[in-house]
């Protein structure tokens, strides 16, 4: 598949509930043991709470939506972010985040999430942003091996446990 990647405006957030739901879906597959220390939320909920997120990360200037299109379908999305980041390691001050990737379940497989991660990357170059963070769902081992043929590499192992019980 040869898709058009284009930046999405704040106004048409809403285009993008039915992916964020796959996405949603998927990692339940994924992560079932997740559940153990509470249930995931509705789509319709879940959805809400992330538009509110991303309308808020939308506010700064260096956050990016872009799609892959074809034609009037939407095949995937990625939200890009820069934060400020100085770290151990000399990458900058400023660190690019990829929050989100997903691409639709019939068109996986096809090099969109490629063309969706060559776009982000490309948009943290203009910005002179030397590294980009990703975080996988324990459990979601097709993203890593996407990743890392991508050229990621493992970086921090984050764990949640229950507070009390
Ligand atoms: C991970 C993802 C973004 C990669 O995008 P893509 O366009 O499918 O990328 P590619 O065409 O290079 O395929 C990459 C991997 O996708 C997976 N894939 C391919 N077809 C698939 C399908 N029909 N359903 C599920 N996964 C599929 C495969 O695991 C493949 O990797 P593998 O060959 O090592 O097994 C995409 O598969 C996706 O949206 N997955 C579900 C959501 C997700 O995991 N997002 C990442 C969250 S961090």
């Amino acid at each position: 598949m040869n898709p058009v990647i284009d930046v999405l405006a704040a106004s048409e957030i809403d285009h993008l509930e039915g992916l964020w739901g796959q996405l949603l879906a998927h990692h339940s597959k994924k992560a079932p043991h997740l559940a153990e220390l509470g249930a995931l939320r509705s789509p319709a909920e879940s959805w809400r709470l992330r538009r509110e997120q991303y309308i808020e990360w939308l506010r700064e200037p260096r956050t990016t939506v872009l799609v892959a299109r074809d034609g009037d379908r939407l095949l995937g999305y990625a939200v890009v972010r820069v934060l400020d980041a100085p770290g151990s390691w000399q990458w900058g001050d400023q660190v690019g985040v990829l929050e989100t990737l997903v691409v639709d379940d019939d068109a996986r497989g096809t090099g969109v999430g490629q063309a969706l991660v060559g776009a982000a990357r490309e948009r943290l170059a203009e910005l002179k942003v030397q590294v980009m963070k990703i975080s996988v769902i324990a459990g979601n081992e097709d993203a890593v091996r996407f990743y890392q043929r991508e050229g990621a590499v493992d970086f921090v192992r984050t764990l949640v446990m229950p507070v009390s019980g």
